[in-house]
């Protein structure tokens, strides 16, 4: 039900950012059957650790992690460790001392445990009695969003100026939004936000669909993993059943809330992303971060532009 509270937000503080890290990362098996998907390394970097670092980016520092069984190490990963410190301290690495206390000071980083993995929405509805009635924004925790290619601060801008929910949009190949929640969309021209070059624009969200087939897909806009929603979204999802394999979608209750009248937008993003829970994409992230990296790079480009010769020489010798 739409309440008379505000949508729009009164920012007086920064919002609270809650990333969901409880789903059993079943692509990734069986290197996440012992440790979280979340958790898998970008080089040398946990995937979570780049989600939080875009939050403080953002501005955000207040940050909730929805974790479950087994994912103790990620409250591991941001506290500190006495004992490697004094290793480090005692060796004098001031290098990787310094590395691992980042992670540990970065931000102000809290945990809530979801019983059972049933679901996005209901990950998200664990994190009620933490945000209250305040918007807030959520980051899926193997979502990677690219540093340079702004989007969550868009996003916040947008909630600003217009209210309600907003979501990241991303357009896919039409064979791929039965992947994704899929969003129809109308013109929402106006609009300004300080950093778009990594944007295709702002859209008024119509309507939103889980993971729809092709031929009831709306768009080939399919939500990818950054929200700004609104504290009704918690009563919405109180009342969202479970649907498919039992879980509960947080794009149904994002539908509900559209279908009552709480404003609802989509950021279309059209930088680099990558799904780290995928085994492909994650291999990218991998590879082009090093690549970019100023310590490791150089001679691993070299070497990737080696192999590559190696491996089309192979491929020509077959055919
Ligand atoms: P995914 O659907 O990508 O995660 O959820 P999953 O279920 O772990 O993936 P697969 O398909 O089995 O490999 C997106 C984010 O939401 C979290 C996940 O941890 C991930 O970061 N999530 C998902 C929860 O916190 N709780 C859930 O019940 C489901």
């Amino acid at each position: 039900m739409t309440t008379a509270r505000s949508t729009t937000g009164d920012r007086s503080r920064p919002y609270k950012v809650v990333i969901p890290a409880a789903g059993l990362g079943t692509r990734f098996l069986p290197a996440t059957k012992a440790i979280p998907k979340e958790l898998l390394p970008i080089v040398d970097t946990p995937a979570l650790q780049y989600i939080v670092e875009e939050a403080v980016d953002a501005g955000l520092n207040e940050v909730l992690v929805i974790v479950g069984r087994g994912k103790e190490a990620i409250i591991d990963h941001f506290d500190r460790a006495p004992e490697l410190e004094a290793a480090l301290e005692k060796k004098g690495d001031d290098d990787r001392l310094e590395a691992v206390r980042r992670s540990a000071e970065l931000a102000d980083v809290h945990y809530i445990r979801q019983g059972a993995p049933r679901g996005l929405g209901h990950a998200v509805a664990c994190a009620a009695p933490y945000v209250g009635d305040e918007v807030f924004a959520v980051m899926l925790g193997d979502d990677l969003i690219d540093a340079r290619d702004a989007l969550l601060k868009p996003m916040l801008e947008v909630q600003q100026q217009l209210g309600g929910c907003v979501v990241a949009l991303m357009e896919v190949p039409e064979d791929q939004v039965s992947m994704y929640g899929c969003a129809a969309v109308e013109e929402a021209p106006g609009i300004t936000v300080s950093d778009d070059r990594a944007l295709g624009g702002v859209v008024k969200v119509t309507d939103l669909v889980e993971k729809p087939g092709p031929e009831d897909a709306p768009s080939n806009l399919a939500i990818i993993g950054r929200y700004v929603l609104s504290p009704e979204i918690f009563e919405a999802l109180e009342h969202t059943e479970p649907g498919r394999g039992g879980e509960v979608q947080l794009t149904d209750a994002m539908k509900d809330l559209a279908a009552q009248g709480v404003p609802m937008h989509g950021v279309v993003f059209r930088g680099r992303r990558y799904d780290t829970g995928d085994r492909g994409d994650y291999l990218r992230a991998v590879v082009r971060l090093a690549a970019e990296r100023k310590d490791l790079g150089p001679p691993f480009v070299e070497w990737l532009g080696e192999f590559l010769e190696e491996i089309r020489a192979d491929q020509s010798a077959k055919s």
